[in-house]
Protein backbone atom coordinates (compact mmCIF):
# COMPACT_ATOMS: atom_id res chain seq x y z
CA UNK A 1 0.00 0.00 0.00
CA UNK A 2 1.72 3.76 -0.76
CA UNK A 3 0.68 6.84 0.84
CA UNK A 4 -0.15 9.80 -1.86
CA UNK A 5 0.63 12.75 0.10
CA UNK A 6 -0.24 15.56 -2.85
CA UNK A 7 -2.68 16.00 -5.69
CA UNK A 8 0.22 16.30 -7.90
CA UNK A 9 1.36 12.67 -7.04
CA UNK A 10 -2.04 11.73 -7.39
CA UNK A 11 -2.66 13.33 -10.72
CA UNK A 12 0.89 11.43 -11.69
CA UNK A 13 -0.47 7.88 -10.23
CA UNK A 14 -3.75 8.88 -11.86
CA UNK A 15 -1.94 8.92 -15.43
CA UNK A 16 -0.06 5.66 -14.85
CA UNK A 17 -3.35 3.86 -14.20
CA UNK A 18 -4.69 4.92 -17.31
CA UNK A 19 -2.01 3.44 -19.58
CA UNK A 20 -3.57 -0.04 -17.83
CA UNK A 21 -6.54 -1.83 -18.22
CA UNK A 22 -7.82 -1.58 -14.63
CA UNK A 23 -11.09 -0.07 -12.68
CA UNK A 24 -10.24 1.99 -10.30
CA UNK A 25 -12.66 2.22 -6.76
CA UNK A 26 -12.21 5.26 -4.16
CA UNK A 27 -13.61 5.45 -1.02
CA UNK A 28 -14.10 8.61 0.44
CA UNK A 29 -13.14 9.07 4.18
CA UNK A 30 -12.30 11.59 6.61
CA UNK A 31 -10.70 8.58 8.90
CA UNK A 32 -11.07 7.31 12.17
CA UNK A 33 -12.03 4.33 10.51
CA UNK A 34 -14.77 2.11 11.55
CA UNK A 35 -16.60 -1.13 10.30
CA UNK A 36 -19.29 1.15 8.32
CA UNK A 37 -16.04 2.17 6.33
CA UNK A 38 -14.76 -1.44 6.31
CA UNK A 39 -17.88 -2.19 4.28
CA UNK A 40 -17.10 0.10 2.25
CA UNK A 41 -13.94 -0.66 1.36
CA UNK A 42 -14.62 -4.34 0.77
CA UNK A 43 -17.02 -3.44 -1.79
CA UNK A 44 -14.41 -1.27 -3.35
CA UNK A 45 -11.93 -4.55 -3.31
CA UNK A 46 -14.50 -7.00 -4.67
CA UNK A 47 -15.33 -4.65 -7.75
CA UNK A 48 -12.30 -3.46 -8.55
CA UNK A 49 -8.75 -4.12 -9.66
CA UNK A 50 -6.90 -0.83 -7.56
CA UNK A 51 -8.74 0.46 -4.14
CA UNK A 52 -8.15 4.12 -3.61
CA UNK A 53 -9.07 4.93 -0.02
CA UNK A 54 -8.86 9.27 0.61
CA UNK A 55 -8.03 10.09 4.17
CA UNK A 56 -8.65 13.93 4.30
CA UNK A 57 -10.79 15.44 7.38
CA UNK A 58 -12.12 18.29 5.16
CA UNK A 59 -12.50 21.79 6.85
CA UNK A 60 -14.86 23.52 4.52
CA UNK A 61 -17.94 21.19 5.76
CA UNK A 62 -17.23 22.20 8.99
CA UNK A 63 -19.31 25.35 9.96
CA UNK A 64 -17.31 27.93 12.34
CA UNK A 65 -18.23 26.58 15.85
CA UNK A 66 -18.17 22.94 14.83
CA UNK A 67 -15.73 19.88 15.84
CA UNK A 68 -13.14 20.27 13.60
CA UNK A 69 -10.28 20.78 15.66
CA UNK A 70 -11.45 18.12 17.55
CA UNK A 71 -12.09 15.69 15.17
CA UNK A 72 -11.05 12.20 15.98
CA UNK A 73 -7.79 11.62 14.06
CA UNK A 74 -5.58 8.74 13.82
CA UNK A 75 -3.58 8.32 10.97
CA UNK A 76 -1.55 5.13 11.95
CA UNK A 77 -4.24 3.49 12.68
CA UNK A 78 -6.22 4.03 9.56
CA UNK A 79 -3.46 3.31 7.08
CA UNK A 80 -2.83 -0.29 9.28
CA UNK A 81 -6.66 -0.77 8.80
CA UNK A 82 -6.66 0.47 5.34
CA UNK A 83 -4.04 -1.82 4.65
CA UNK A 84 -5.59 -5.08 6.08
CA UNK A 85 -8.74 -4.19 3.92
CA UNK A 86 -6.72 -4.22 0.76
CA UNK A 87 -6.35 -1.06 0.11
CA UNK A 88 -4.02 0.17 -2.97
CA UNK A 89 -3.39 3.77 -2.22
CA UNK A 90 -4.49 5.85 0.61
CA UNK A 91 -4.51 9.51 -0.68
CA UNK A 92 -3.89 11.84 2.17
CA UNK A 93 -3.77 15.08 1.44
CA UNK A 94 -2.82 18.56 3.47
CA UNK A 95 -5.69 21.38 3.78
CA UNK A 96 -3.19 24.07 2.61
CA UNK A 97 -2.66 21.67 -0.75
CA UNK A 98 -6.10 21.45 -1.64
CA UNK A 99 -7.26 25.08 -0.86
CA UNK A 100 -3.85 26.36 -1.65
CA UNK A 101 -3.47 30.16 -1.77
CA UNK A 102 -5.86 31.94 -3.96
CA UNK A 103 -8.57 28.90 -3.79
CA UNK A 104 -12.00 30.51 -4.81
CA UNK A 105 -13.87 27.95 -5.99
CA UNK A 106 -17.11 25.78 -4.96
CA UNK A 107 -19.89 23.22 -6.05
CA UNK A 108 -22.96 23.56 -4.75
CA UNK A 109 -26.34 21.82 -5.25
CA UNK A 110 -29.42 23.62 -4.58
CA UNK A 111 -32.32 22.81 -3.31
CA UNK A 112 -31.43 19.70 -1.69
CA UNK A 113 -28.87 21.28 0.50
CA UNK A 114 -31.77 23.54 2.20
CA UNK A 115 -33.41 21.26 4.12
CA UNK A 116 -32.72 18.96 6.95
CA UNK A 117 -29.09 19.10 7.83
CA UNK A 118 -28.88 21.91 5.63
CA UNK A 119 -31.67 23.63 6.93
CA UNK A 120 -30.26 27.07 9.00
CA UNK A 121 -30.92 25.43 12.38
CA UNK A 122 -28.92 22.53 11.46
CA UNK A 123 -25.52 22.67 9.83
CA UNK A 124 -27.07 25.03 6.97
CA UNK A 125 -26.25 24.96 3.32
CA UNK A 126 -22.88 25.66 3.76
CA UNK A 127 -22.21 22.00 4.90
CA UNK A 128 -23.09 20.45 1.75
CA UNK A 129 -21.40 22.76 -0.30
CA UNK A 130 -17.86 21.89 1.34
CA UNK A 131 -18.88 18.37 0.72
CA UNK A 132 -19.69 18.52 -2.67
CA UNK A 133 -16.78 21.07 -3.41
CA UNK A 134 -14.35 18.10 -2.01
CA UNK A 135 -16.28 14.84 -3.39
CA UNK A 136 -16.22 17.20 -7.25
CA UNK A 137 -12.16 17.51 -6.47
CA UNK A 138 -11.31 14.52 -5.39
CA UNK A 139 -13.35 12.70 -8.17
CA UNK A 140 -11.50 14.43 -10.83
CA UNK A 141 -7.92 13.69 -9.03
CA UNK A 142 -8.37 10.37 -8.43
CA UNK A 143 -10.89 9.62 -12.00
CA UNK A 144 -12.42 6.61 -10.39
CA UNK A 145 -14.60 3.87 -11.93
CA UNK A 146 -16.89 3.93 -8.49
CA UNK A 147 -17.27 6.21 -5.49
CA UNK A 148 -18.78 4.46 -2.30
CA UNK A 149 -20.46 6.28 0.55
CA UNK A 150 -22.68 5.28 3.16
CA UNK A 151 -26.57 5.08 3.63
CA UNK A 152 -26.36 6.70 6.92
CA UNK A 153 -25.56 10.06 5.60
CA UNK A 154 -28.74 10.16 3.17
CA UNK A 155 -29.03 13.37 2.59
CA UNK A 156 -25.15 13.49 1.65
CA UNK A 157 -25.63 10.39 -0.39
CA UNK A 158 -29.00 12.45 -2.64
CA UNK A 159 -26.76 15.34 -3.32
CA UNK A 160 -23.53 13.57 -4.42
CA UNK A 161 -25.87 11.65 -6.75
CA UNK A 162 -27.35 14.72 -7.82
CA UNK A 163 -24.07 16.31 -8.60
CA UNK A 164 -22.37 13.59 -10.45
CA UNK A 165 -25.39 13.49 -12.86
CA UNK A 166 -25.42 17.28 -13.17
CA UNK A 167 -21.98 17.47 -13.76
CA UNK A 168 -21.22 14.20 -15.99
CA UNK A 169 -19.05 12.69 -13.95
CA UNK A 170 -18.25 9.25 -15.21
CA UNK A 171 -17.86 7.89 -12.17
CA UNK A 172 -20.77 5.22 -10.47
CA UNK A 173 -21.93 6.42 -7.60
CA UNK A 174 -22.53 3.55 -5.13
CA UNK A 175 -24.79 3.80 -1.97
CA UNK A 176 -23.81 1.05 0.76
CA UNK A 177 -26.42 0.47 3.69
CA UNK A 178 -25.68 1.21 7.06
CA UNK A 179 -23.26 -0.62 9.05
CA UNK A 180 -24.86 -0.88 13.05
CA UNK A 181 -23.07 -1.80 16.33
CA UNK A 182 -25.15 -4.41 17.85
CA UNK A 183 -27.49 -2.63 20.07
CA UNK A 184 -28.70 -0.75 16.52
CA UNK A 185 -26.63 2.33 16.51
CA UNK A 186 -25.18 3.38 13.68
CA UNK A 187 -21.38 3.08 12.68
CA UNK A 188 -19.84 6.67 13.28
CA UNK A 189 -16.31 8.45 13.82
CA UNK A 190 -18.21 10.82 16.21
CA UNK A 191 -19.78 7.81 18.51
CA UNK A 192 -16.07 8.06 19.77
CA UNK A 193 -17.26 11.24 21.92
CA UNK A 194 -20.29 9.50 23.79
CA UNK A 195 -19.97 9.04 27.55
CA UNK A 196 -20.79 5.00 28.27
CA UNK A 197 -24.78 7.37 29.54
CA UNK A 198 -24.73 8.98 26.48
CA UNK A 199 -23.78 6.07 24.24
CA UNK A 200 -26.40 3.77 26.13
CA UNK A 201 -29.34 6.99 25.64
CA UNK A 202 -28.20 7.08 21.88
CA UNK A 203 -29.64 3.95 20.87
CA UNK A 204 -33.20 5.32 21.21
CA UNK A 205 -32.30 7.15 18.07
CA UNK A 206 -32.10 3.55 15.80
CA UNK A 207 -34.77 2.05 18.01
CA UNK A 208 -36.99 5.69 17.49
CA UNK A 209 -37.10 4.91 13.39
CA UNK A 210 -38.36 1.37 13.98
CA UNK A 211 -40.86 2.32 15.79
CA UNK A 212 -41.62 4.91 12.71
CA UNK A 213 -41.64 2.30 10.92
CA UNK A 214 -44.12 -0.59 12.78
CA UNK A 215 -46.20 2.56 12.99
CA UNK A 216 -46.39 3.30 10.13
CA UNK A 217 -48.04 0.01 8.65
CA UNK A 218 -50.39 0.52 11.86
CA UNK A 219 -51.45 4.02 11.22
CA UNK A 220 -49.84 5.96 8.57
CA UNK A 221 -46.87 8.21 8.54
CA UNK A 222 -48.13 11.32 10.06
CA UNK A 223 -48.87 8.90 13.25
CA UNK A 224 -45.69 7.17 12.82
CA UNK A 225 -42.96 10.30 12.86
CA UNK A 226 -44.82 11.78 16.26
CA UNK A 227 -44.28 8.25 17.26
CA UNK A 228 -40.78 8.32 16.24
CA UNK A 229 -40.30 11.73 17.70
CA UNK A 230 -41.99 10.88 20.69
CA UNK A 231 -40.18 7.81 21.63
CA UNK A 232 -37.07 9.95 21.36
CA UNK A 233 -38.09 12.55 23.84
CA UNK A 234 -38.98 9.95 26.30
CA UNK A 235 -35.39 8.66 26.24
CA UNK A 236 -34.73 12.48 26.95
CA UNK A 237 -33.45 13.56 23.74
CA UNK A 238 -34.69 16.50 21.72
CA UNK A 239 -34.02 16.16 17.62
CA UNK A 240 -33.00 18.41 15.76
CA UNK A 241 -35.10 17.44 12.91
CA UNK A 242 -37.07 13.87 12.75
CA UNK A 243 -38.79 14.26 9.19
CA UNK A 244 -40.70 12.12 6.69
CA UNK A 245 -39.15 12.96 2.89
CA UNK A 246 -39.03 11.24 -0.45
CA UNK A 247 -35.16 10.21 -0.57
CA UNK A 248 -34.66 10.94 -4.38
CA UNK A 249 -36.39 14.59 -4.04
CA UNK A 250 -36.06 15.10 -0.25
CA UNK A 251 -39.81 16.73 -1.00
CA UNK A 252 -41.66 16.03 2.16
CA UNK A 253 -43.65 12.50 2.23
CA UNK A 254 -47.45 12.42 2.94
CA UNK A 255 -46.69 8.78 2.24
CA UNK A 256 -50.16 7.89 0.26
CA UNK A 257 -48.36 6.35 -2.59
CA UNK A 258 -45.94 3.22 -2.72
CA UNK A 259 -42.81 5.36 -2.92
CA UNK A 260 -40.08 4.52 -0.22
CA UNK A 261 -40.25 7.30 2.81
CA UNK A 262 -37.15 8.31 4.54
CA UNK A 263 -37.54 9.13 7.98
CA UNK A 264 -34.22 11.06 8.65
CA UNK A 265 -33.00 12.09 11.94
CA UNK A 266 -30.52 14.45 13.97
CA UNK A 267 -30.19 14.60 17.38
CA UNK A 268 -27.62 16.14 19.56
CA UNK A 269 -26.76 13.60 22.59
CA UNK A 270 -24.98 14.90 25.40
CA UNK A 271 -23.15 17.06 22.96
CA UNK A 272 -22.51 14.93 20.45
CA UNK A 273 -24.38 15.21 17.18
CA UNK A 274 -25.42 12.43 15.98
CA UNK A 275 -27.75 11.04 12.09
CA UNK A 276 -29.45 8.57 11.39
CA UNK A 277 -32.33 7.76 9.03
CA UNK A 278 -34.61 4.45 7.94
CA UNK A 279 -36.02 3.81 4.14
CA UNK A 280 -39.93 2.71 4.90
CA UNK A 281 -41.22 1.00 1.67
CA UNK A 282 -44.83 1.23 1.75
CA UNK A 283 -45.12 -2.01 -0.89
CA UNK A 284 -43.70 -4.16 1.56
CA UNK A 285 -44.98 -2.93 4.94
CA UNK A 286 -48.94 -4.42 5.56
CA UNK A 287 -50.64 -1.55 5.77
CA UNK A 288 -54.53 -1.42 7.53
CA UNK A 289 -56.70 1.35 6.81
CA UNK A 290 -56.72 3.35 10.08
CA UNK A 291 -60.73 3.57 10.99
O1 LIG B 1 -18.90 11.20 4.58
C1 LIG B 1 -17.77 11.68 4.79
O2 LIG B 1 -16.93 11.11 5.52
C2 LIG B 1 -17.39 13.02 4.16
O3 LIG B 1 -18.47 13.88 4.09
C3 LIG B 1 -16.73 12.85 2.78
C4 LIG B 1 -17.69 12.25 1.77
C5 LIG B 1 -15.48 11.98 2.89
C6 LIG B 1 -16.31 14.23 2.23
O4 LIG B 1 -15.40 14.85 3.09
Amino acid sequence: MKVIRTPAEMHDLRAELRRQPVSVGLVPTMGYLHEGHNSLLRRAREENDVVVMSLFVNPTQFRAGEDLSTYPRDEERDLAIAEGSGVDYVYAPEPDDVYPAGYSTKVEVEGLTEVLCGSETSRGPGHFAGVTTVVAKLLNAVDPDAAYFGQKDAQQATVIRRMAEDLEFRTRIEILPTVRERDGLAMSSRNAYLSPEARERATAIWASLLETESVFAEDGLDAAVDAGRRHLEMAGITPEYFEARYPGTLDPADGEGEEPILVAVAANVDGTRLIDNILIEPSRTTRRNPE
